[in-house]
């Protein structure tokens, strides 16, 4: 018999978990996504998109689509599809185990200024005018309407439309991974005092820290959310290692 895996993605690792996965006898996978980019990366293992309808709707799918094991690979920062995860996993009755990567921890030489949330992060951007990089996502931006006075640099996968209502901005869309030496490179373009960001963990945002340590830059950091307690493991080499010892996926009954 073989599992039936959804692994619910929009991270890489999720995307480099499904790329393990693919073809593997032992597994059938598919991938969940919330829809949030309009032109998502191409995924190497089924695909479905969009929310599910809460814990319910998750454990409902699950129950149809006979998934045994369910991965919770989301972004640290959703928490609210991390905790269904974690009630759908109850009442489905199914394992849930999550792949979350360990924040970065700060080094001798970053200047971090730790916040709860982005709109505490807006307010220690302080009353001095500043030239600001924000690497947030497209709907977290809206607080800093409330700071016009900032020259601000927003990076986004997709394009931040309506544009936020300041007089000084400039869109870059991209996605990562980014190198510090490129990272480097724009915040001295752009003379950036400060970078808000979220602790994501993983390398491929941390280009950006890395190079704020180099040039002295102010990282004012949002604070993770607080997630469900559930067993987890921090990589990719960890999940498939944890799969590989998983218990038998349970018999089909003869109803
Ligand atoms: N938040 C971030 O900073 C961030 C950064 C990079 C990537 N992402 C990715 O972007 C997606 C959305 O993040 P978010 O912070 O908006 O999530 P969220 O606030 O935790 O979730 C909001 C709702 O979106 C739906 N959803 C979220 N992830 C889903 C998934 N993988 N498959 C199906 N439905 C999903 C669920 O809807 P229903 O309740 O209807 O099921 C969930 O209740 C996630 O997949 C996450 O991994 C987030």
């Amino acid at each position: 018999m073989k599992h039936s895996i959804l692994i619910l993605g929009g991270t890489a690792e999720a995307r480099k978990l499904a790329e393990k996965l693919a073809g593997d006898p032992r597994f059938a996978t598919e991938l969940s996504l919330a829809g949030r980019t309009r032109a998502p990366a191409e995924q190497p293992v089924p695909v479905r998109v969009g929310g599910f309808g809460g814990a319910e709707g998750l454990a409902a799918y699950i129950r149809k689509k006979g998934i045994s094991i369910l991965i919770d690979a989301t972004h640290p920062y959703a928490a609210q599809i991390s905790r269904n995860a974690a009630e759908a996993s109850r009442l489905a009755d199914v394992p849930l185990i999550a792949l979350r990567r360990s924040p970065w921890q700060r080094q001798a030489g970053d200047r971090w200024t730790e916040v709860g949330s982005v709109t505490e992060a807006v307010e220690a951007l302080g009353s001095v005018p500043r030239k600001v990089f924000l690497t947030l996502g497209r709907q977290e931006l809206l607080p800093f309407e409330a700071a016009p006075r900032h020259h601000y640099l927003i990076r986004s996968v997709d394009p931040v439309e309506p544009p936020l209502d300041v007089p000084h901005a400039v869109y870059l869309t991209s996605r990562g991974p980014f190198a510090e030496a490129d990272e480097a490179r724009l915040l001295e373009e752009h003379a950036i005092e400060a970078i808000v960001a979220k602790n994501s963990g993983g390398p491929s945002s941390y280009g950006k820290i890395a190079a704020a340590r180099t040039l002295g830059i102010e990282v004012i950091l949002v604070r993770r959310p607080d997630l469900p307690d559930v067993p987890s493991v921090e990589t990719v080499e960890d999940m498939l290692a944890w799969l590989a010892h998983a218990p038998a996926p349970p018999k089909p009954s003869l109803k």
